[in-house]
């Protein structure tokens, strides 16, 4: 994508030091849904160039540096980033270079972890786009599956989950998905979100596995299929996220 330098969020970033305007969206989820409280181990799926990672490293690695100082705590939060791609490196958070639909990058993660899971993930994945609206949304869809795979492992009972979705036609068949893992399941767009991208984020609260479920990375959680409909359809609540008084895209 061109970057438009006249943006104010490129602008803002640029100035700040975010590594990318995606940042913002994650601030303006967090400002409307409160994710970081309470969270000690965090994941971010896709992570490159490491925006997402920035806030994560803000929100909760610089906080829990400060209070070790003051001798109010010791404990150090885990975060864990990974992408196909390299990123340079961030203080406070450890790099993964793989692929979200691999066990392997699971396990790896749960090691990080020394056994225990994670309370946050967060995917903003993103595939090469090919201009052809339908295959985008169609391979958008698939990663988030993947996110979402990769998540049943990670997450522990509780944890949360935010992603990056394509609203397309597809939408209610994923929320569905989404919401029998996750008790509470919101769609929101940030305001720094561009109004021309159909790109909008889930906030997923409450992880449970259904029971009986058994995660596995080797079968697809869900296969594509027509749309829902009757009850089978589910519409979650829509909110923009981030101070309205704010910078609108
Ligand atoms: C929009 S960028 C993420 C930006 C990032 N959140 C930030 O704020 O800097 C999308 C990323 O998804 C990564 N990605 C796409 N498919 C992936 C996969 N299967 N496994 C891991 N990373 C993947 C790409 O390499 C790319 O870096």
């Amino acid at each position: 994508m061109v970057k438009d330098k006249r943006d104010i969020y490129y602008r803002k970033a640029k100035e700040e030091g975010w590594r990318a305007r995606s940042a913002y969206k994650l601030l303006q989820v967090d400002e409307e849904f409160d994710i970081f409280t309470g969270v000690t181990r965090a994941v971010d799926l896709c992570a490159a160039p490491g925006s997402w990672s920035q806030v994560l490293q803000r929100k909760l690695y610089y906080p829990a540096q400060e209070r070790i100082k003051n001798g109010a705590s010791d404990a150090e939060p885990i975060i864990v980033a990974v992408d196909l791609q390299e990123m340079a490196p961030l203080e406070g958070v450890i790099e993964i270079q793989g692929d979200i639909t691999s066990t392997k990058t699971s396990d790896e993660i749960i090691n990080y972890f020394h056994g225990e899971k994670a309370n946050l993930v967060v995917c903003d994945g993103a595939p090469d786009v090919t201009g052809m609206h339908d295959i985008d949304e169609y391979i958008q869809q698939q990663l988030i599956l993947a996110a979402l795979n990769i998540t049943t492992h990670v997450l522990q009972e509780g944890g949360t989950f935010v992603a990056k979705i394509f609203r397309g036609r597809n939408v209610s068949l994923l929320f569905s998905q989404l919401s029998v893992f996750f008790e509470e399941v919101y769609c929101t767009k940030p305001i720094s979100s561009r109004s021309s991208s159909i790109e909008s984020f889930v906030v997923c609260k409450n992880f449970r596995l259904p029971t009986n479920y058994q995660p596995t990375m080797i079968q697809p959680l869900i296969k594509q299929s027509d749309q829902l409909e009757g009850h089978n359809r589910l519409v979650v609540p829509f909110l923009a996220s981030g101070d309205l008084s704010g910078f609108d895209e």
